[in-house]
């Protein structure tokens, strides 16, 4: 072993892995291929990423920081308690790693919403050697996978987890310095996501009794730099004007290419991107849902950690995007989490005693998991209860006189309004909502409303006739709330049609049925891209869109 590393021994398993000294722990286990939650891209600001030194080795590892002294607290620090993203080691040493701290895929409990003609499952001839695929939603902050039956056409079973990249930072344009910084980092980038992606894969393979050798095809979606990551192209150019990507055509990928080791002889495709910033995700969401079909005025929203946005008018399609932040996936929030058991969906606030009523996801609800943390439509719900209660001003600040007993106060001595008390919880703390949450949400919805208002007044229109909701946040939304907080224009609820995972769906959709790649390719190139980062409004529309409706 070089002079330069050590030995990092995981327990309870006593697996042994080398690392550098001095490098963050956080770091040295993602390059290891163990996959932490580190939702702030290891800043020290999300307390995620919490690992348990071994009393014997407390001398080896570097003292608490400033940072880890104000997220975990004088007992959790002596109890061996650190975040593994700001310590690092001159010497061998022992870790356990919490299960809530280790980034697990769920099987998801909603798979997308697929159109009827996915939904009729097909009969194979008698004699048809069994077939599946993977379809992949690689988004910057949460991937799904699917695992599809291609001979009856039906999904087997699907995951999502964080994408592990996020080390490099919570959205595209911190991805894209990362690279731009750090010749290495491409090629960790990519080795990251393939990891990703196999681990989900060998774990609906798992779940499913499928032998990896049946996977036959894989199709990934993504925004314009995920996929350039995915493909191990540089994508720096997409961070400078004129934003122009590398490729935007269809690729195509053996196994190998990728690093994948499940099988040596899947096919992998990437649908082609329309622009550096609308990729092949919001493609694959407006194949899925027909938009052959689509009324003129008929809007689509893929929600994520980038927003797009796709309107028909007078029959020709125009699109933008805008930098909605990972709020709405529950990441870089506080108790933020995704939409898998254990994370709370939506809120309602009793009006006589400010107490909130939370409803949990729950996988198996004979065997009900107590809250752990608040997904992005959870988080929406409960501001849009606190500003209907009177407890957030129009101008999203928390106000705390009115019901002092569910408000704690933070370490910056501003309210957090209490969820669930910390003996109600899984991880013994409490799951709350705080400023900083309530001003990312801001962030978030102010960004979207400017992009759809921005695109509506290009193309001449007042507000869209129909809108189409995408992207897995907009699977738990409750309407009503996302109008509450002004989210979407004001418009009849009947408009309003959540579809799910649609960018999921339309790789999917791609898998059962080649056409579809010709399809997203004539797309791709007749839509009109419309850039609001240079827009002269923009900066005045998304000031006037921070605020709550009046
Ligand atoms: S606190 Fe370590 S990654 Fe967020």
């Amino acid at each position: 072993m070089s002079q330069d590393k050590i030995e990092l021994t995981l327990l309870p398993e006593n697996r042994q892995i080398q690392v550098q000294k001095y490098q963050s722990i956080l770091e040295a286990l993602i390059n290891a291929g163990i996959l932490l939650r580190a939702d702030c891209g290891g800043k020290g600001k999300c307390g995620k990423c919490r690992i348990q030194i071994s009393d014997e080795y407390r001398g080896q590892v570097s003292l608490p920081t400033e940072t880890e002294n104000r997220s975990l607290g004088e007992k959790n620090l002596r109890s061996g308690l650190r975040l593994a993203c700001q310590v690092s080691a001159s010497g061998n040493f022992a870790i356990r790693i919490p299960t809530q701290t280790l980034l697990a895929p769920e099987v998801a409990q909603k798979g997308p919403t697929l159109l009827p003609e996915m939904r009729s499952a097909k009969k194979p001839a008698p004699g048809t050697p069994e077939a599946f695929g993977i379809a992949v939603d690689l988004g910057t902050t949460t991937i799904a996978a699917y695992l599809c039956d291609l001979n009856h056409h039906t999904v087997k079973a699907s995951v999502s987890m964080r994408n592990p990249q996020v080390i490099y930072g919570d959205d595209v344009m911190s991805r894209i310095t990362a690279v731009y910084q750090h010749e290495d980092h491409l090629s960790k980038l990519q080795k990251m996501a393939a990891n990703a992606i196999e681990w989900g894969v060998r774990s609906l393979c798992r779940s499913t009794d499928v032998a990896p050798d049946r996977l036959i095809k894989m199709v990934v979606v993504g925004n314009s730099t995920m996929i350039h990551l995915f493909a191990g192209e540089d994508p720096t150019s997409i961070g400078i004007y004129p934003y122009e990507p590398r490729f935007k055509e269809e690729r195509s990928f053996s196994a190998s290419e990728i690093g994948f080791n499940f099988s040596d002889t899947i096919n992998i495709i990437t649908l082609p991107l329309i622009s550096g910033f609308l990729g092949s995700d919001v493609l694959a969401a407006v194949l899925a849902t027909d938009h052959e079909r689509w009324d003129d005025g008929t809007m689509l929203i893929d929600v994520g950690t980038n927003g797009e946005v796709v309107l028909l008018d007078q029959g020709r399609f125009s699109a933008t995007s805008c930098a909605t932040g990972p709020a709405f996936e529950g990441a870089s929030i506080r108790h933020g989490m995704h939409a898998v058991s254990g994370a709370i969906d939506a809120v309602r606030i009793d009006t006589r005693t400010g107490k909130a009523i939370c409803s949990v996801i729950q996988k198996d609800p004979a065997n009900p998991r107590q809250p752990s943390g608040i997904c992005g439509s959870g988080v929406v719900s409960a501001i849009a209860e606190l500003y209907k209660t009177g407890l957030i001003s129009t101008d999203g600040r928390l106000l705390n006189n009115r019901f002092p007993d569910v408000f704690l106060c933070d370490d910056n001595e501003l309210p957090e309004y209490l969820l669930v008390t910390a003996e109600h919880t899984r991880t013994n703390r409490a799951v709350t909502i705080t400023q900083t949450d309530v001003r990312a949400i801001q962030l978030a919805k102010g960004a979207l409303y400017t992009g759809i208002h921005l695109l509506c007044r290009e193309t001449g229109i007042l507000k869209p006739s129909k809108m189409l909701i995408a992207g897995a946040f907009g699977s738990y939304i409750d309407k009503q709330d996302a109008l509450t907080i002004g989210l979407f224009p004001e418009m009849d609820m009947v408009d309003l049609n959540i579809v799910g995972n649609a960018a999921g769906a339309g790789a999917i959709l791609t898998l059962f049925d080649e056409t579809h790649r010709q399809k997203a390719l004539t797309l791709a190139q007749s839509i009109r891209v419309i850039d609001l980062a240079r827009h002269p409004d923009f900066q005045d529309v998304f000031m006037t869109s921070l605020s709550f409706p009046e």
